[in-house]
């Protein structure tokens, strides 16, 4: 399996804080059945800025001390970017790390307090610059969690969507655990990903939720959403279009919908202290 979505790298982020920690997560992920790693620390103002250079450099460190210790996991440089307004523009200048360096898919994440209004015209201006951008934890989204359609919407206009393999299983509630199995019967999810942050209880381990999309889905479709999607988008090339991506089911009350709903849910999201 390729882990798609993962914080390993040390020291750029709120991922491991050593070395060893890091390499004790690729231990984890190598006993889970994980044959690759996406590196993607976070990109976000404010909150950790690791500049392209540094990411790809402590991948290679990575890659090396785990090849002394005999791990043969294999780590490629990415990043999980918060989207801005300007996004584009920081990537013509080079500024922003894509997934595996192809410069054809870019992970990006969305602020927990919402999904941003200009959100549609950044996917639109990535897209027509030939750039795919991939949707981080779309299912963790309090406007997706309410009306799953949402995500629908963000794949017509090119983007695809990256699931918690945690979500599946229920680790971040009912509600996020639902809405994750709602975009993998409707086709709306495309790379699986452990988002672990540590050789703790968020670690990269993914085979529990590959055999949960597997009794939903079939093996086939558990291949391709943790694996040969994962090593397509790695080699820059396009993904063979999935089944028709539609969400007509119900959604939630107004209530939930508007911003009583809203605060709701980030004040859960607090208590439970996920990042
Ligand atoms: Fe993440």
């Amino acid at each position: 399996m390729i882990d798609f979505h993962c914080h390993i790298l040390p020291g750029l982020d709120d991922g491991p804080r050593s070395w060893d920690e890091a390499l004790e997560m690729a231990r984890i992920g190598q006993s889970d059945g994980i044959s690759e790693i996406v590196c993607t620390p976070h990109i976000k103002k404010g909150y950790a800025t690791p500049a392209l250079r540094e990411i790809s450099e402590t991948a290679e460190e990575l890659q090396s001390r785990a090849r002394e210790s005999g791990i043969s996991v294999k780590f490629h440089p990415a990043a999980e970017v918060a989207i801005e307004r300007n996004l584009p523009d920081l990537i013509e200048r080079g500024e922003i790390t894509t997934i595996g360096g192809s410069a054809r898919y870019l992970l990006i994440e969305f602020p927990w307090e919402g999904i941003p209004s200009y959100t549609e015209t950044v996917i639109s201006e990535l897209v027509s610059m030939g750039i795919t951008p991939v949707i981080a934890h779309m299912e963790r989204y309090h406007q997706v969690i309410t009306d799953p359609g949402v995500a629908g919407k963000m794949i017509d206009l090119g983007a695809l969507v990256q699931v918690n393999a945690g979500s599946i299983m229920g680790m971040f509630g009912t509600q996020i655990q639902e809405t994750s199995h709602i975009l993998l019967t409707h086709y709306m999810a495309h790379v699986i990903g452990s988002d672990a942050h540590s050789s703790g209880k968020r670690c990269p381990q993914m085979k529990e939720a590959r055999d949960v999309i597997e009794g939903m889905l079939g093996e086939e479709a558990a291949v391709r959403l943790t694996e040969l999607n994962a090593s397509e988008i790695l080699a820059g090339r396009r993904l063979e279009p999935w089944a028709s991506a539609r969400y007509e089911g119900p959604r939630a009350p107004a209530w939930r919908r508007g911003i009583a709903g809203r605060i709701a849910f980030y004040i859960t999201r607090q208590l439970r202290g996920r990042r």
